[in-house]
């Protein structure tokens, strides 16, 4: 590809998900604390004459419209104009259907890439228009900061790195199975306690987290989702219960899962229940640790 661009995607997680109950558009209305966590897919983007030539490392993945990343770039095309075209190869490490926007991030890192091909054709503003139409927690990934997200995710606040959350290090752990999104949204409705959250909840941890104790915040850690998710898959409450019981300082679902991250105080005390989690629950499935 000549004079291609590549860029890291990296994922998140949510530090605390709090749904505050259904709208009449058939979205959740929630608000959420996300975390950038420097793991990554990688993306090259190259100008072509015409369309979208889309390739992939993970062959499960469409490479048509059925891929966000198809669709961001038809998006900046339709905005750029007529005449151009784009190439791109995405190199999936993450996992699929996981709960840590690695989807989502890839959209966004398009948007981002492609402006960056055409010399910054859109503003800041109109990238956040367009990632917002591609999926609520895009906006997020247009930045590289924490976020505290409300209305169904993509009205984003960006803050300040959390002090609580230096040289922290963090284990990623998911077994391998796929969760559907709207599935766990739509299952809420049996939930009455998960669906109906109290407001404030995100803006509670996040003041916790800048008083830079991470212990003393660890009970504001929250995800609605988790109710659900953890009754349709009971293994999960069980790895959660092993990772608190084995070190964490704190032990959650991101997102709709059904990757459970864990908190440590260094990388070595990461690898440590890294090592010891695939001891118990066997080899398959996915890891990883890192700082944050
Ligand atoms: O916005 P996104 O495409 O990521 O959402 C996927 C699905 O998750 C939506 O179609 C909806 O079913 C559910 N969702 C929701 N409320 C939100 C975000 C997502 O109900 N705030």
């Amino acid at each position: 590809m000549s004079t291609a661009l590549t860029f890291a995607s990296h994922c998140k997680v949510n530090l605390l998900l709090n749904i505050l109950g259904r709208r009449d558009d058939g979205f959740h209305e929630l608000e959420t604390l996300m975390q950038p966590v420097p793991l990554h897919d990688q993306l090259q983007f190259g100008r072509i004459g015409q369309g979208i030539e889309l390739t992939c490392s993970e062959p499960s993945l469409p490479t048509d419209q059925g891929n966000l990343v198809h669709r961001a770039a038809s998006m900046f095309l339709k905005a750029a104009g007529n005449g151009c075209g784009v190439k791109i190869h995405l190199e999936k490490n993450l996992p699929l259907a996981a709960g840590i926007g690695a989807g989502s991030a890839n959209a966004a890192v398009t948007l981002r890439g492609l402006n960056e091909l055409w010399n910054n054709f859109l503003s800041d503003d109109e990238l956040c228009k367009l990632a917002a139409e591609l999926g609520s927690d895009v906006p997020f990934f247009l930045t590289d900061s924490p976020g505290l997200a409300h209305g169904r995710g993509e009205q984003v606040e960006l803050l300040a790195p959390f002090p609580a959350l230096k040289d922290i290090a963090i284990l990623l752990v998911n077994s391998g199975f796929g969760v559907s999104t709207p599935w766990a949204y739509r299952e809420l409705s049996n939930y009455p306690d998960a669906l109906d959250g109290r407001p404030g909840r995100a803006q509670a941890l996040a003041d916790a987290l800048k008083g830079g104790n991470l212990s003393a915040s660890a009970e504001f850690f929250y995800n609605s989702l988790e109710q659900p998710v953890f009754k349709k898959y009971p293994v999960l409450p069980v790895i959660r219960d092993f990772l608190n019981d084995n070190g964490a300082i704190v032990a959650r679902m991101s997102g709709s899962g059904a990757t459970l991250f864990a908190l440590l105080h260094d990388r070595a005390e990461a690898e440590n229940l890294r090592a010891k989690y695939h001891e118990k629950f066997g080899q398959a499935g996915w890891s990883r640790t890192v700082l944050l």
